[in-house]
This record gives C-alpha cells, sequence and structure tokens, in this order.
C-alpha cells in the first residue's frame, strides 16, 4: 500500500488509522450499504475477524452460553463481560466494539443504565452499548444517548426476556408486529443509533427497515435489514447440535477441531509427537 493510499483508504467511511464508528455505519447505510456485525468474545477470534474486514464487533451477553456454559443469557454478570469487552478491544484495530448490557444491569432505572454502560466504556474500552425491550427501556436509550454514548436497541426475540416468550421462538407476528413497529420508531425517536431485529418475519423486518432512518440489524430477520449480525460459533459450525433455521454454516469447525485433537492425542500415546523437530538442543 503507498503512503498515499496508506493514509486515504477508507474503511466504511474511517480514514486508516482509525476505528469505524457507529455513525460510519449509519452513513454507510444511507449510501444503501449492508454492512456485517459479527459477536467476539476474545483478542484472537477478534483480530480474525478485523483483518477480515467486519466493521462491527459485538461483545454479546450469548458469551453466558457460548463462553460461560449456562442454557441462557440471563445469568452473566458485567464483571464476567468487562475483560471480554477489553480483550476484544484489545485484539481489534478497526471495528466498533459493542457491549451487550446483561440482564438485570440496565432495567432498573436510567441511572443504572448509565453506570453499567460507564462501565462499560470506561473500564472495558466499549465504543456502544446495546440493551433489549421496548417501551421500556426507552427513558434509558433517551439518557444513554444524551450522555454521548451510541445505543443500539433491540426488539423481537429479546433473549433476555425468554422466560416471558416461555421459549426461543419468532416475535411479531400478528397484531404483535404493530407494537414491535411502533417500538422501532420510539427508539429511533430516543437517539438510538441502530436497532437490532431477532427472529422476527421477513415481511415485518422489510417494514421497520423501510421506516427507520436509524440501521436495523437482523437476526433471523431475512434479508431486508441493514446488516446482519451473528454468534460467530454458529457461523464456523463449532455449536454443538441443530442450528436455528436462520443460521447457515460456513465452516464444520467442531469436527475439524475435534479431528485435529483427536490426532494430536493419538500422536502423543504413540510416542509420535514431539518428534525431533519440536525438541530444542
Ligand atoms: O448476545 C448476542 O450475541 C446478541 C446477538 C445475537 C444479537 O444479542
Amino acid at each position: 500500500m503507498s503512503e498515499i493510499s496508506a493514509r486515504t483508504e477508507s474503511f466504511y467511511g474511517a480514514a486508516v488509522g482509525r476505528r469505524v464508528t457507529m455513525r460510519d455505519l449509519a452513513q454507510a447505510t444511507l449510501r444503501g450499504e449492508r454492512w456485517p456485525m459479527i459477536t467476539a468474545y476474545d483478542a484472537i477470534t477478534a483480530g480474525i475477524f478485523d483483518e477480515a474486514g467486519i466493521p462491527a464487533l459485538l461483545v454479546g451477553d450469548s458469551a453466558a452460553m457460548v463462553v460461560y456454559g449456562h442454557d441462557s443469557t440471563l445469568p452473566v454478570t458485567v464483571d464476567e463481560l468487562v475483560p471480554l469487552v477489553r480483550a476484544v478491544v484489545r485484539g481489534s484495530s478497526r471495528a466498533v466494539v459493542i457491549a451487550d448490557l446483561p440482564f438485570g444491569s440496565y432495567q432498573e432505572s436510567v441511572a443504572q443504565a448509565l453506570r453499567t454502560a460507564a462501565t462499560f466504556m470506561k473500564d472495558g474500552g466499549a465504543h456502544a452499548v446495546k440493551l433489549e425491550g421496548g417501551a421500556f427501556v426507552l427513558p434509558q436509550v433517551e439518557a444513554l444517548a444524551a450522555a454521548g454514548i451510541p445505543v443500539i436497541g433491540h426488539l423481537g426475540l429479546t433473549p433476555q426476556s425468554v422466560n416471558l416468550f416461555g421459549g426461543y421462538r419468532v416475535q411479531g407476528r400478528g397484531e404483535s408486529g404493530e407494537s414491535l413497529l411502533r417500538d422501532a420508531k420510539a427508539m429511533e425517536a430516543a437517539g438510538a443509533c441502530a436497532v437490532v431485529l431477532e427472529v422476527v418475519p421477513a415481511e415485518l423486518a422489510a417494514r421497520v427497515s423501510d421506516m427507520l432512518t436509524i440501521p436495523t440489524i437482523g437476526i433471523g430477520a431475512g434479508p431486508s435489514t441493514d446488516a446482519q449480525v451473528i454468534v460467530w460459533q454458529d457461523l464456523v459450525g463449532l455449536t454443538a447440535g441443530p442450528a436455528p433455521r436462520f443460521v447457515k454454516r460456513y465452516a464444520d469447525l467442531r469436527t475439524t477441531m475435534s479431528e485435529a485433537v483427536g490426532s494430536w492425542a493419538a500422536d502423543v500415546s504413540s510416542g509420535a509427537y514431539p518428534a525431533d523437530e519440536h525438541a530444542y538442543a
């Protein structure tokens, strides 16, 4: 890369040397560019995704399940997520890093939401936050945005409400679609910089995306959202068991890793590893 192109080459509107911002991504959406967001929970994978050109890394509360082994997102705490955010920020240099506010860390009050978001930004180095819910969290969204914190809303199948929903089911069918539309509009008016739409009918997601100026980020929301987000372990086939309908597996890393570890274990047992070339004189 020449010195001039190194200085001028832009990545979603961010000149080389600075990170993408949520504002850059909003402008990309206004230009009609679709963009990807992926979860990350550690420095190595954050670095891989950053180098692959992913402009937005979400340290999701899905860490509760894929990092900490819980069967829902509810148990994970701010103290458990902050170090993951720090690692993702350290491991990346171009992407905007978004911290998910975990269950119980923002619903109580505006003051609690501000405190939690500030912790993720000051201690974790996050550049934006995300929270779940509709009308109930609008005061929080408004206060965070007013405090200068880019905040992403999350509507539809919000996993922190799994107990209310009675399982991981499609949301927004029929009448409830109208209330999701109202919530999305209110989120934008309250100052949200983007809205995640999770597991909602594709037609509803298309209506929301047409209606809003801010980016919609879909997961199981069909092809019409402005951006897509995915849990990386689902994308590369690391997650065990059947995947939800919206997951397209681009690799089978579970088999690849299992075979690699099995071969290494067999070599250890047989004495084939370590060989002379792996030893020091
Ligand atoms: O926690 C998470 O990973 C998420 C995405 C699936 C949107 O919220």
